[in-house]
């Protein structure tokens, strides 16, 4: 009889241990397995499906039980869906933040019921970093001076005026901020580099064409596109050539991402360089997931690895990208 009862004390204490370590979420997808909620910010370039597709396979591979919203790029789809994960009880949430500022709330909302929250891709921009467990991703201000760092190099002899129109991002974005800023501090060291117009192009292929054109439209001597985002840089080639002008020679473009398109477009001279941003953040995600579930620590900012690509390195590149 008694150890019948001292067994059943051990199986309680053994479930309960469980529980804990599952971060009070439960079991929301009554499988037994962790369940991952995940926001993501929508489906507006080929990095963002690379992306998204590298979240989905890496939690299958890893046996995560995977509850996937798309926001469409709008916040405050995230935020129910974020809440919906709550009432869910699922053991983590993660998500790629549309904007930076606003989720204090909600995020508050989280930390009250004991999930734990992921950044992935996009930081936030909160006084508070007990909402977070963790930021893993890219240095965004980085990718932008390793932007301007090229351009810097390309026009070192010269001391002519450098007229460069920027296509940014989603407008309070983290990448479109912080490419902004990275390039902007970088390009200020030489008075020759102007930034003649500066639009967001939202990180679409069909806006990047539309912004290009009414730059084309309002500027007679435009030198340099930056784009935040490659599919805005593959939207403005078709308005520069409409336009009877070719991309890469006649205007020099600089891109970011690194998505295949962006190379082949490379390989035929069409941008000069990108500055490489990873999109398969999957696999850390759900090691960090896994740590986080088991109680493990994990570093408060986790980066991703990324290079520089010229047009000379594109067709030996290539074959190698995987998105
Ligand atoms: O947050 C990463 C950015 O979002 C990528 O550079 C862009 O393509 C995407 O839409």
């Amino acid at each position: 009889m008694r150890t019948r009862f001292l067994a059943a004390l051990a199986a309680l204490a053994l479930s309960t241990a469980a529980l804990a370590a599952c971060g009070d979420g439960g079991d929301a997808g009554g499988s037994g397995k962790i369940t991952l909620g995940f926001a993501q910010v929508g489906a507006e370039s080929a990095w963002r499906t690379a992306n998204t597709a590298s979240i989905q396979e890496s939690a299958a591979a890893a046996g995560i039980d995977l509850k996937f919203s798309d926001a469409q790029q709008k916040q405050e789809n995230q935020i129910k869906a974020i809440r919906s994960f709550i009432q869910q009880r699922v053991d983590v949430i993660a998500f790629s933040p549309v904007v930076e500022s606003g989720w204090d709330t909600v995020l508050k909302e989280a930390k009250d019921a004991k999930i734990p929250v992921v950044l992935t891709d996009r930081a936030i921009d909160s006084a508070d970093e007990s909402l977070y467990v963790t930021f893993l991703g890219s240095d965004f201000v980085e990718e932008g001076r390793r932007a301007a760092n090229w351009l810097v190099e390309e026009y070192r002899d010269g001391t002519d005026p450098v007229n460069i129109v920027e296509l940014q991002g989603t407008t309070g974005s983290a990448p479109a901020i912080d490419r902004q800023t990275g390039f902007a501090e970088t390009i200020a060291a030489d008075p020759k580099f102007k930034v003649i117009a500066s639009q967001t192009g939202e990180f679409t292929r069909a806006k990047g064409k539309e912004v290009m054109q009414a730059f084309l439209s309002a500027n007679k001597d435009i030198d340099v596109l930056y784009a935040h985002n490659d599919d805005m840089a593959l939207g403005a080639i078709q308005a520069i050539e409409e336009a009877g002008l070719k991309p890469g020679e006649d205007i020099k473009i600089i891109s970011v991402d690194g998505v295949k398109d962006a190379f082949v477009a490379m390989t035929e001279g069409k941008i000069n360089v990108v500055v490489e941003c990873n999109p398969l953040l999957g696999p850390q995600l759900m090691d960090v997931v896994n740590k986080v579930v088991a109680g493990e620590q994990t570093p408060k900012r986790i980066l991703t690895e990324e290079g520089v690509f010229t047009a000379d390195q594109a067709a030996a590149e290539l074959p190698n990208r995987k998105y």
